[in-house]
């Protein structure tokens, strides 16, 4: 049963990494239009695969057409009755008021972390999602290098710090921002191993790496996981497989060696 509430989202997460040692996350994406009755056809995997992923994310391909309260939160309430964390990667993004609201919408419905865009900055920006977070004993993850092809177009930028009069990568600055923000989390795709090596040695064991792009996008588990990546997050490698539950298996047996005892 659900007891994440008093832990911080960090060991909520790594305690329920190392009960069903595994490190994937579900990404319980499905195609648009790509199924009928998809509060049904979520719960259906969710219960087939719930034993081999340490949490559940979300994203707008089941917030969109479920709504929050009715819908996503009967997920979000089967997860914790499995005893597993839920994510919702809706990338926060805007003026600090707006996000304060999206972040209280998505804690009340159930949510234990929101994804958030620390490109919008911490004054008025990222500021009050870390505050209601705190508040409400949440976790906030930061995007930190994305896991598509161009990511490397904002993400890999360099940009002049003002304060230091010194050029600097921006993923660089983001993962600093992660570790002075004290962020629950940073996201590096799993399609760039080098970036994630790079990302890890700034944030030490500090802030775990979630990694997207596994699979479908040509991230490698071996790859990502000697790197530094410490959660795998996969989605239509899984969701659109024959046989989602054996794939899960095989993705987990391989991130499984990296994993401590
Ligand atoms: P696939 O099907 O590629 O799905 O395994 C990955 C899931 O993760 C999301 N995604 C990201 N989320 N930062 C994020 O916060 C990223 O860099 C990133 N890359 C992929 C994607 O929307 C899908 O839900």
């Amino acid at each position: 049963m659900w007891q994440g509430v008093s832990l911080s989202f960090k060991l909520v997460m790594n305690r329920s990494l190392r009960e069903r040692r595994s490190n994937l996350i579900l990404a319980l994406d499905f195609p648009h239009n790509g199924l009928p009755h998809l509060l049904s056809q979520s719960m259906k995997i969710l219960k087939k695969t719930y034993p081999h992923v340490c949490a559940v994310k979300i994203n707008h391909h089941l917030v969109l057409p479920l709504g929050l309260f009715n819908g996503v939160q009967k997920i979000i309430q089967f997860a914790h009755n499995q005893g597993l964390p839920t994510i919702m990667d809706c990338k926060i993004n805007d003026i600090g008021s707006t996000n304060r609201v999206i972040t209280e919408y998505y804690y009340e419905a159930g949510f234990d972390a929101v994804i958030a865009n620390p490109f919008v900055g911490w004054d008025e920006g990222m500021q009050p999602v870390f505050e209601v977070a705190r508040q409400m004993g949440k976790g906030v993850i930061l995007l930190v290098y994305m896991s598509h092809k161009g990511a490397g177009e904002g993400y890999g930028q360099t940009v002049f710090n003002a304060e230091t009069k010194k050029q600097v990568l921006q993923y660089r600055v983001f993962a600093e921002k992660a570790l002075s923000w004290n962020a629950d989390g940073a996201v590096v795709g799993a399609t760039y191993p080098d970036k994630i090596r790079e990302v890890h040695a700034v944030l030490g064991d500090n802030v775990p790496i979630y990694s997207p792009g596994i699979g479908a996008q040509g991230g490698d588990v071996d790859l990502a996981m000697k790197a530094g990546a410490r959660y795998l997050i996969v989605g239509r490698t899984v969701m659109l497989a024959t046989d989602p539950v054996e794939t899960l298996k095989d993705i987990k047996k391989v991130a499984q060696r990296y994993l401590e005892d």
